[in-house]
């Protein structure tokens, strides 16, 4: 980067400390948020700007400038121009002395000249990597913002915003990056639950042939790997000797299917409960519990997707969840694959893996009745002891404050983009360590596919533009204009159809 100057450092009366500099800019290209160097006795002092002021001392005196500004506008009679002053305040974040970035214990020299920050340098200190995932550029600086895969997303990853402010088109940006990887990087699977059919653009285009999807009315889970517990989770309403007797049922019939080799399903639970010998006051409720379960669609022989088939390396599997209404249905599904990934994953039966759950406030809702809260609990066991096991979770969401405290917590990356709300803001602000007043402040002006990194990933917290898609990015949101063409155009020409029919 330009090692040019940009200033010097200046005294005033509470700076230069150790954690603050200002200096006088003398050139046009000092930005907020820009990175900076000065040397110092230590060596170089790093630091990021943290605000700019204007200052012209012909202006300081409210009652000179309304006299003099009776007559004739002040630079007509004063060089007014030549005592304007532009002073950039610095946040240190360090002296970078024999490749690593220290704590600075002694402050910046006032009369040193400040730079703009070395780019090697800066790419070492943020942790930037040159093979990382590329997610963008890093603001005011022609840096590729790369980040180290295990740094962004094995202590999981959160991306909040608010609707429309761009998390589903960072997370193809992410997903993208993820599937270029080659082999002899590590390549982890990636699957995304998809509540909005937002990733299937990834079947056309480069990424077709790594990209498989799932219709989520197809998907189905196997009886055998269903425990009893779990379809009390599903559907409550149950007494404790029902609840009894359906454990002793399901627990009977697995020892029969192991014994006999053979796979069964619902239906074959109900015929069989059907043809016992069980009292009616008890056959009666368990049947129509049954009933409810077996109106889901969702139990079968087996699984649909089986998961080794869901979690292949360099592969992305879409569960396009966008065509089921019940969200009961939606986080049963989310439930069982994210609870089954674990489990073989645990094993070593499946390569390290991503979870991406878009809309992850209805999937682990903070304060939900228990009826609703079938997938929180896995989240949080995935999000508390998957970093251990290469289980990792990226969780997206437009409602941070809704969102588990223990999920997001754990989450020690976290992407901000646009966020307006003022309690999502307080929210983020409580739950993501490291963010200052300024960050606090910058995410409610950030623009779409402006982001601000924060946590494990950089070293610091970083703004950074998303990088252009490579993919087709679908978005559900079209304008009320084209939906309403589009409607109009499809009853003409039904119509059409019609007339020429008759
Ligand atoms: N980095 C970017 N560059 C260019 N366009 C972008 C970028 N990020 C987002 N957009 C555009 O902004 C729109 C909204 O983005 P996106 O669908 O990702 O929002 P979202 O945060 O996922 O919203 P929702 O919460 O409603 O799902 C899209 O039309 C997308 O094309
Ligand atoms: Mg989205």
């Amino acid at each position: 980067m330009d090692s040019t100057s940009l200033g010097t450092v200046i005294s005033t009366i509470d700076s230069p400390t150790t954690s603050f500099f200002s200096f006088v800019i003398s050139s046009p290209n000092v930005r907020k948020g820009q990175f900076v160097q000065t040397r110092c006795e230590d060596g170089m002092l790093f630091g990021t700007i943290s605000e700019i002021m204007r200052a012209n001392r012909y202006f300081e005196h409210a009652e000179s400038v309304s006299e003099y500004e009776k007559g004739s506008p002040m630079p007509q009679n004063f060089p007014t121009a030549d005592w304007e002053y532009v002073i950039a305040r610095v946040r240190a974040l360090g002296v970078y002395k024999e490749g690593r970035l220290v704590r600075s214990i002694f402050p910046a020299a006032p009369g040193s000249k400040v730079e703009g920050a070395n780019e090697q340098a800066l790419k070492e200190l943020l942790g930037f990597e040159e093979k990382g995932l590329n997610l963008g550029k890093l603001q005011n600086h022609a840096i590729d913002a790369k980040f180290n895969l295990t740094r962004l997303l094995q202590k999981h990853l959160a991306i909040l915003a608010m609707s429309g402010a761009g998390k589903s088109y960072l997370c193809g940006v992410l997903i993208e990056e993820l599937l270029d990887r080659g082999k002899e990087q590590g390549r982890i699977a990636v699957i995304v639950i998809d509540v909005h059919g937002e990733y299937l653009g990834f079947k056309s285009g480069q990424y077709a042939r790594q990209t498989q999807i799932f219709d989520g009315k197809k998907v189905r889970v196997s009886l055998k790997n269903v425990s009893p517990q779990m379809l009390f989770e599903w559907v409550s309403e149950l007494s404790s000797p029902q609840k009894r007797e359906i454990a002793l049922l399901l627990k009977r019939m697995k020892g029969k299917m192991k014994e006999k080799q053979e796979t069964v399903g619902l239906a074959e639970l109900i015929k069989e409960i059907e043809a016992s010998e069980m009292k009616d006051n008890m056959k009666g409720p368990i049947l129509s519990w049954l009933a409810e379960i077996n109106s889901m669609r969702l139990i079968s022989k087996g699984d649909f997707p089986k998961i080794g088939e869901l979690a292949k390396p360099g592969t992305l599997s879409v569960l396009d969840l966008s065509d089921i209404d019940s969200l009961k249905k939606k986080q049963i599904i989310v439930s069982y694959f994210a609870r089954r990934l674990f489990l073989r994953r645990k094993k070593g039966l499946i390569p390290p893996f991503l979870l991406l759950i878009e809309e992850s406030h209805n999937f682990a809702r903070e304060k939900a009745p228990k009826e609703s809260a079938i997938s929180k609990s896995i989240i949080e066991t995935l999000a508390r002891e998957g970093r251990k096991f290469g289980a990792s979770i990226c969780l997206v969401s437009q409602r941070p404050v809704q969102l588990s405290t223990t999920a997001l917590s754990q989450c020690n990356s976290n992407i901000i983009l646009r966020v307006t709300n003022p309690f999502d803001v307080k929210h983020i602000a409580e739950s993501c360590e490291g963010i200052d007043n300024y960050a606090q402040n910058a995410i409610t002006t950030l623009r779409v596919g402006e982001a601000l990194v924060i946590g494990e990933a950089a070293s610091h917290p970083i703004f950074i533009n998303v990088r252009k898609r490579k993919s087709k990015h679908s978005t559900k949101g079209e304008g009320l204009e084209d939906s309403a063409r589009k409607f109009e155009e499809e009853q003409e020409r039904k119509e059409k159809d019609v007339e020429a029919f008759i």
